[in-house]
């Protein structure tokens, strides 16, 4: 595996590839788990060449000790993807992600970015879009893979990349799960063992409200779901919220030709986990 800390040698690199070849690219902050994983080993199938990015993108950090705490695993990262073949990893530094000001340009995402954990983590999907955008720029790949976790994060991308015309596909893959349906996450290794033991319980109401969802009002399955973490000692919940796919506006009524999905958001003391479903 080629390891490039710097963007000229890896633009270099990547300027001697065949104009045929089609480059994977798989953006990351690094503590990587399976779920990174399974993104890179589908970028290997459908691609000539995969480039994984790992930075730690300061400008999405809503609250500074966020940013402090979270994992950082370089080394073992780095070890992990030569475990799996992976062809290139790019780590940059912030001076060369950002050059002369850590900032994160004001982008208009048609409200997407205002609701749920917009309206939640202000100015994060400002530097989701701002790093993403300077990733593509540098990498230029043909394909670009996020995960569903983040399912808000993947639409405001593909919004990104429409607003600013990168000739770049991008593929959602879907969310990868514990053996206890914890859905995947670098911050999961920050629970203690009783968190750890807790948290399933997110992905659990999830299926409950995917259950109600059908037969039910919307405001009942949110009922359901806020008493479901009422007295919870462990888990506090921040949102639960259901919205069709294409606006993510929260709704409270059912259009039958749209597609909905269960949002939420749970915190354990001060790690936060966000998961979603399918609901029809
Ligand atoms: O999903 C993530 O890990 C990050 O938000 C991303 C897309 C790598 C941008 O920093």
């Amino acid at each position: 595996m080629k390891i490039f800390k710097k963007i000229n040698p890896l633009q270099g690199y990547l300027s001697n590839i065949d104009i045929n070849k089609t480059i994977g690219f798989v953006p990351t902050m690094g503590a990587l788990h399976q779920g990174h994983l399974s993104l890179i080993k589908r970028s290997q199938l459908e691609n000539d060449l995969t480039v994984v990015s790992i930075f730690v993108n300061p400008t999405q950090f809503d609250k500074k000790e966020d940013l402090i705490t979270y994992p950082k695993t370089q080394q073992k990262d780095i070890d992990l993807l030569i475990s799996i073949d992976c062809d290139i990893a790019f780590v940059p530094s912030t001076e060369d992600v950002y050059l002369e000001k850590v900032e994160s340009q004001n982008f208009d995402f048609g409200g997407l970015e205002k609701v749920m954990e917009g309206s939640f983590r202000d100015g994060h999907f400002d530097g989701v879009g701002t790093v993403v955008k300077r990733l593509f720029e540098i990498v230029k790949p043909t394909n670009a893979y996020f995960g569903e976790k983040d399912f808000q994060q993947l639409q405001i991308i593909k919004k990104m990349v429409e607003l600013e015309k990168i000739p770049v596909n991008i593929i959602g893959c879907e969310i990868y799960r514990e053996d206890d349906g914890l859905a995947m996450s670098s911050r999961n290794t920050r629970l203690n063992k009783v968190q750890r033991k807790e948290a399933p319980l997110i992905y659990q109401t999830l299926l409950k409200a995917q259950d109600q969802f059908h037969d039910n009002d919307i405001n009942d399955v949110k009922e359901m779901v806020k008493n479901t973490f009422k007295n919870n000692p462990i888990l506090n919940l921040e949102y639960f919220e259901i919205a069709d796919i294409d606006t993510l506006t929260p709704t409270s009524l059912k259009i039958k030709e749209k597609k909905y999905r269960g949002f939420i958001a749970v915190f354990a003391d001060t790690i936060r986990l966000i998961d979603n479903v399918a609901l029809n």
